[in-house]
């Protein structure tokens, strides 16, 4: 599948060309997106809900994300790093900065931009629960479900991931792509020396 959309153009004869291939357009993840906004607002109606997004990389799909629930929500960052420059996860999870507000009593999603191993957010939802929030539920756009080694309940996902190294909309590989507006799978050359 190719990229298709105005805005996706304009990436051709630049970061774009360190693609091998697109696997989601910007389109098809807005599509997505305003679905799954609809399903959680439905969820949580009456309810007080707390978006946590995982940063970096789930920056840009937060932010689209919120943008289709209609409901008067709360949001908050909590940063973890288990990548580091590598391709791979390292199973070792750090917290880079922590929540600013107490979660006792409140309905938690955890925003993610994908899960992997699963080792982060095992790692994030085992931390908040001695919190004693009155949920945890996931939301990830991507779901990378072959590459998994703990189990994750993953309440809303957007698409699931083919076990490759993807870029783009919030993923990075050694800190760059995040800004591409729509995800595609990195040329090997770029990180086979690595
Ligand atoms: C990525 C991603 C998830 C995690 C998933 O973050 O955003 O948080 O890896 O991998 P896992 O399921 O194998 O634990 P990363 O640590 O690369 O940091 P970033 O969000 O700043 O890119």
């Amino acid at each position: 599948m190719t990229a298709s959309t105005g805005t996706d153009t304009v990436w051709k004869g630049g970061i774009a060309d360190d693609l091998s291939r697109t696997i989601l357009s910007a389109e098809q993840i807005a599509t997505r997106t305003a679905a799954l906004g609809a399903q959680i607002a439905a969820d949580y109606r009456g309810r007080d809900l707390l978006v946590v997004g995982v940063l970096s990389g789930s920056f840009l799909f937060i932010a689209d994300l919120v943008r289709q629930i209609n409901l008067p929500l709360a949001l908050d960052f909590i940063s973890v790093s288990s990548y580091g420059d590598r391709t791979r996860s390292s199973g070792v999870v750090r917290m880079l900065k922590d929540l600013n507000q107490p979660i006792a009593g409140r309905d938690l999603l955890l925003v993610e931009d994908i899960i992997d191993t699963g080792l982060t957010l095992s790692y994030l939802i085992e931390n908040l629960r001695t919190r004693h929030p009155a949920s945890i539920a996931v939301a990830t756009l991507l779901d990378k479900t072959e590459a998994r080694v703990v189990k994750i309940d993953t309440a809303y996902v957007g698409f699931e991931c083919p076990n490759e190294f993807v870029v783009g909309y919030g993923l990075d590989y050694r800190g760059r792509y995040r800004n591409l507006p729509y995800i595609g799978v990195l040329k090997p050359e770029i990180y086979q020396d690595e």
